[in-house]
């Protein structure tokens, strides 16, 4: 089969880009009446428009085979557990003792959990259910699921990762960073394993593999060894440490890298699911306040900065800070104050990133944020600064600045930043509408997004595996992640 990704494309001659809009409408028609599949090797200028617009259509992804104990059965074991005491629980524990955790009639897919502290990570369970989809219904999927990974762009590996994780801190959090008794290092394990005697993985090392990895503690264990692949992650934070030998002398307050490298090259930041409602802009009321911030006061590392601002800003007429609880009480009050003020704060948390932010663009409520270090998604698809104001630390920290600065925005471009949210709010929407999000997806929405920015990797993973495989084998260099 032809390469999917031909090379072929930047060579094209110049005068492909002046053809008449006539012909670009006749190859347009043809695309619809060729298979996908059928990508020329020749190189005159139509076939290499054509194969051109045809790539950028779809994603070749097999889904390796893992068995069902490594994603679905974790929920089964979430939810067979008798009690959960974490914070954010109490939703579970009630659907528990309802019973009503199997959305489907043949349990093959049961419920994500609604504890907000794990919900917010849900997007591995999003993107399988659109992936286990019956063909007939995933016309308007951009992943096409192919039989055989010689057929693929990438290997997707259907591991629950984060609930993996999270079931493990559940029950028995003192071995999480210890292998010994912890089951959750023995399901990642399985998982490489696995992967790793596959013939795919020999091929390309890994590199065009592709693991969710949500929750910042999610395959803790094994990181180093999935560190070519593609990792679907939220931000970059928990894979950097500050060097402290190097920060306490003032001079290098770089970040060093700690568990492998990680880079926007390769990797792909996929958004937090949102948990409250959306609002759509019709039904936007006027805002009485004009910043809202609810959350943790206390946070580690980067969140240092959330507990000077709270000093700062708590008594400042217009703002509202308050500390939330993770339960429907809090919830509540989330919505009411999103939905009632101009801006919402966006600080670091433990990680740069926290769902907070796409909470507010559900809301409506334009983002600002303070989080020098963040990585958003879909960037270069999306444009923040249309939507959302981005702040320095340093000045955010000074009195009075912040509230001075928002309060020069005038209605108009409120407005303005309002309206552009509402084109976006479906970018970062995971839920189909079908149990287990097993049914058509959304052309626009989260999971599609995400096969798109992975789509945009496919060049760059080619010419990795191509490389390697022209080392001799006892040329040994050190894996480089550029710098962007
Ligand atoms: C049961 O699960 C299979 C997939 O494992 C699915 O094809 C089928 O439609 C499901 N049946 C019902 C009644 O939901
Ligand atoms: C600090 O940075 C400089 C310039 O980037 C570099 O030459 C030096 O080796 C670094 N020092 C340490 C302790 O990393
Ligand atoms: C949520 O938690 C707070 C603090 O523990 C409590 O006062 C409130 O009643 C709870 N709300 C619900 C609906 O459980
Ligand atoms: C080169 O690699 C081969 C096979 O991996 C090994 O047997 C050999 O000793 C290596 N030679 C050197 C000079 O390291």
């Amino acid at each position: 089969m032809a390469p999917k990704y031909s090379s072929k494309a930047s060579t094209c001659p110049v005068s492909t880009l002046f053809l008449s809009i006539s012909i670009i409408f006749a190859l347009l028609l043809s695309l619809f009446l060729l298979s996908s599949n059928h990508t020329s090797k020749s190189t005159s200028p139509l076939s290499c428009l054509m194969s051109t617009i045809a790539n950028s259509n779809s994603i070749n992804v097999y889904v390796s085979d893992l068995p069902r104990s490594l994603n679905y059965g974790l929920l089964d074991k979430y939810w067979s557990l008798s009690h959960d005491s974490r914070l954010g629980s109490d939703i579970d524990n009630q659907i528990r003792l309802a019973n009503s955790w199997n959305n489907i009639n043949n349990n093959s897919v049961p419920i994500y959990p609604e504890s907000p502290l794990i919900k917010q990570y849900s997007a591995e369970y999003w993107l399988l259910g659109d992936l286990i989809t019956p063909p007939e219904l995933r016309s308007g999927s951009f992943a096409k699921r192919v039989s055989a990974p010689e057929q693929a762009d990438v290997i997707f590996v259907p591991f629950f990762a984060t609930l993996s994780a999270e079931l493990q801190l559940g029950t028995a959090k003192g071995v999480f960073r210890k292998k010994v008794g912890n089951e959750d290092y023995v399901r990642q394990r399985e998982v490489l394993d696995f992967v790793k005697g596959s013939e795919a993985w020999k091929r390309s090392g890994g590199r065009d593999h592709v693991f969710v990895l949500t929750d910042p503690v999610a395959m803790f264990h094994v990181r180093e060894e999935i560190a070519p692949a593609v990792l679907l992650v939220v931000d970059f934070g928990g894979w950097y440490k500050i060097d402290s030998k190097a920060s306490s002398d003032g001079k290098n307050a770089s970040d060093m890298i700690q568990h492998t490298q990680v880079s926007l090259l390769k990797d792909v930041i996929v958004p937090y699911t949102h948990l409250l409602p959306k609002l759509h802009l019709s039904e936007d009321q006027k805002r009485q306040t004009l910043l809202y911030f609810k959350g943790a006061k206390h946070r580690h590392r980067g969140g240092m900065v959330r507990e000077k601002l709270w000093d700062l800003l708590t008594n400042e007429p217009g703002v509202t800070m308050e500390e939330g609880f993770p339960n429907a009480t809090g919830k509540e009050q989330s919505i009411k104050g999103m939905r009632s003020s101009e801006f919402c704060l966006h600080p670091a948390g433990d990680t740069p990133t926290s769902c907070r932010l796409f909470d507010a663009i559900q809301s409506l409520c334009i983002p600002v944020i303070i989080s020098d270090n963040i990585e958003l998604p879909f960037e270069g698809t999306i444009d923040y600064t249309e939507f959302s104001v981005f702040v320095a630390v340093s000045e955010a920290l000074q009195p009075n600045w912040l509230v001075n600065h928002l309060r020069s925005y005038t209605d108009v471009q409120k407005s303005k930043f309002r309206q552009n949210m509402a084109r976006v709010q479906s970018f970062f929407e995971f839920d189909n509408g079908y149990p287990g999000g097993i049914g058509p997806v959304p052309v626009d929405g989260a999971v599609n997004h995400i096969w798109r920015k992975v789509h945009e990797k496919l060049g760059m993973i080619k010419e990795a595996i191509v490389r390697e495989k022209r080392k001799p084998p006892n040329v040994s260099v050190p894996r480089r992640c550029h710098c962007t």
